[in-house]
Formats: C-alpha cells, structure tokens, sequence
C-alpha cells in the first residue's frame, strides 16, 4: 500500500475540522458538474501530462469537481496572514490603468473577481485547464453580480492574439507549473500584452521555500520543490520584461512584476504597434479598432 502523505494523515483532518463539510456537501450536489462544466470544455485544448496527477491530495488533481468544491475552504487556511490581504498585494502592484485584463490559472476566480471589482471599467477574462474551477468562478462572479469572462484553455498557449491585453496575470500558478511550462506561460504572456504592459506574479516566496523541504510533503505539491529553486525573475527577464522585481509579501509570498519593453519607438511604427500608455490603454489607435480584432476575446456576450 502507497505510504500516505502528511496530508491525508495529517492536515486533512485538521482541515477538515476546520470547513463546514455539510455545507460543502449541500453545495457540490446543488450542481451537476457535467453538465455545467461541458458549457466550458473545449475541443480545441489538450490536457498536458503534468496536469494530470494529483494535487493536494486529489486523486486526478483539478480535473475533478470535489477539486473546485474544497479549493476555497481550504484555500483560506493555505495563505496567511490573510487570504484578502495576499491576493491584494498583487492588486496593489498594478501599474497600469488597465482596460483588458487575462488572468491566468484563474481557479475559483478569487483574484479575478478583486481585478474586476478594482477596475471595474476593464474586461476581465479569467482561464482555467479544469472546467470544473471556472464553474465554480463563475457562480461567484454570478453572486457578485460580476461581468467576467471565463475561458478554458491552457495558459501557455491560449488563441488569444498578440498585445491583446495590458494586463496579465496569475496567482498561485506557478509553483504548480514544472519550470519549463512556467517559462512558456511568461512567454505567452509577452507575447499578449500591448507594449508597456504589466505581467504580476503572486505565488509563493522562493526564497523561503528554499529553506524548507517540506510543502510537498505536506500539500501534495508535485512541483514546489522545482519552483523553489526557481527565480521567477529571472524567467520573467529571459521572457523579454523590463523593469522586473519581486517584492516579499510578509516572508511566505511574494508578487513579482514586469514590464514588455516598447521596442518599436519610429513614428511611423507607432502607427501600427499597440501600446500601453498611461490613461489609456493605447494612445495610438482607433479603440473601435481593437473590437474587431477578431479575437475570442473581445466582443463576447456573456
Ligand atoms: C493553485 S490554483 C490557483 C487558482 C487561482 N489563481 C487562485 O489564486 O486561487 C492553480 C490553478 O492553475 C490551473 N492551471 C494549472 N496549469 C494551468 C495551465 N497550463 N493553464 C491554465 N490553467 C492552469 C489549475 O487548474 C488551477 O485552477
């Protein structure tokens, strides 16, 4: 028999303890997950290897809907001091004003429904591997009577075009990604964002994690040992972004940004680059002319 994990012999009772199991229960009946998650599904995107073990403690990871029922409660616990506080560090380190925003990994949505409650202006587009979670996201965003888009793909090649946000995001992504998926998001998310676009990365310290060799032990977490000998900055810097840094969030997380260099500075190459500048999201095009970009995701009714 598999040894268990600290986890499952562990931790899970203490969290369980801790979470109002009934309530769970009532909630993940209240939905037929196939159905609702088949509203998501796309043909269109392949499941890459990695995904699909498991991840604390659930046996087939987030491609399982008891994955998108227990990540909050637990979640809760995971980032302290505060869960709000954590997540709002990422918000805080947002430089730009922006009116396209692609949340990558969104999960339940937690730090999209904060993007799209701080720019409220913005399109908001969270994208998940697991239907599943964007399930779940959406019925939060639903309760908070919020306008967000939900998109099943994969992060490190979605079909969105190219610099067509000037925001991209992901929190709590990465230390789940083996490096070199983590370098292929980075690169995807150069490749979407405008020039003088902003790329934020919440997730766990790697400093301190470097200290500890415990985390997947503990939280069944494949590829934290990985991302702790990672840098973050310095996959951001080998993606192309300028003006990188990663700031501490108490000693556990950490946010770190960067900014796609505007490479094309001519006057007549303005004319034809898309741009971020601050106030608005490019001085030097026809907004109009964005909507018919073409792209999924512009123009989608909800
Ligand atoms: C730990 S959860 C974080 C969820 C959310 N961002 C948050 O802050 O709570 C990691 C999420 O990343 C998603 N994920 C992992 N690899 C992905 C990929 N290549 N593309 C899109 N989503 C991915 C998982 O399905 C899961 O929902």
């Amino acid at each position: 028999m598999a040894q268990k994990t600290i986890w499952e012999s562990f931790l899970s009772p203490v969290v369980r303890f801790l979470i109002d199991e009934e309530k769970l229960q009532r909630y993940a009946l209240s939905i037929d997950w196939e159905e609702e998650s088949n509203r998501f599904r796309s043909a269109d995107v392949t499941i890459p290897a990695y995904y699909k073990q498991n991840f604390h403690g659930i046996t087939g990871g987030y491609l399982n809907s008891s994955a998108a029922v227990s990540y909050d409660p637990i979640t809760e616990y995971a980032l302290p001091p505060n869960e709000a506080w954590v997540r709002q560090a990422l918000i805080d380190a947002v430089k730009v004003q922006p009116r396209r925003i692609l949340d990558l990994g969104c999960g339940t949505g937690s730090t999209t429904l904060m993007l799209k409650q701080t720019f409220p202006q913005a399109e908001v587009i969270g994208l998940d591997l697991s239907p599943y979670m964007l399930v779940r996201a959406e019925d939060k965003a639903r309760i908070a009577n919020l306008n967000i888009i939900w998109r099943h793909g994969n992060a490190a090649q979605t079909s969105f075009p190219d610099a067509s946000f000037d925001l991209v995001t992901a929190s709590l992504l990465f230390h789940e990604t083996p490096s070199a998926v983590t370098q292929a998001i980075l690169q995807e998310s150069f490749r979407l964002l405008v020039a003088g676009g902003q790329v934020l990365i919440l997730d766990g310290n790697q400093k301190t994690l470097r200290q500890l060799d415990w985390p997947n032990d503990i939280f069944e977490e494949p590829y934290i040992r990985e991302y702790a000998a990672d840098s973050v900055d310095a996959r951001m810097g080998a993606a192309g972004f300028k003006e990188v840094r990663t700031e501490d969030v108490w000693w556990i997380h950490q946010v770190s940004s960067g900014i796609k260099p505007t490479l094309i500075t001519g006057s007549a190459m303005q004319a034809t680059v898309r741009q971020y500048s601050e106030g608005s999201i490019d001085s030097t095009i026809d907004n109009n002319d964005l909507e018919g970009l073409g792209s999924p995701a512009f123009g989608i009714t909800v």
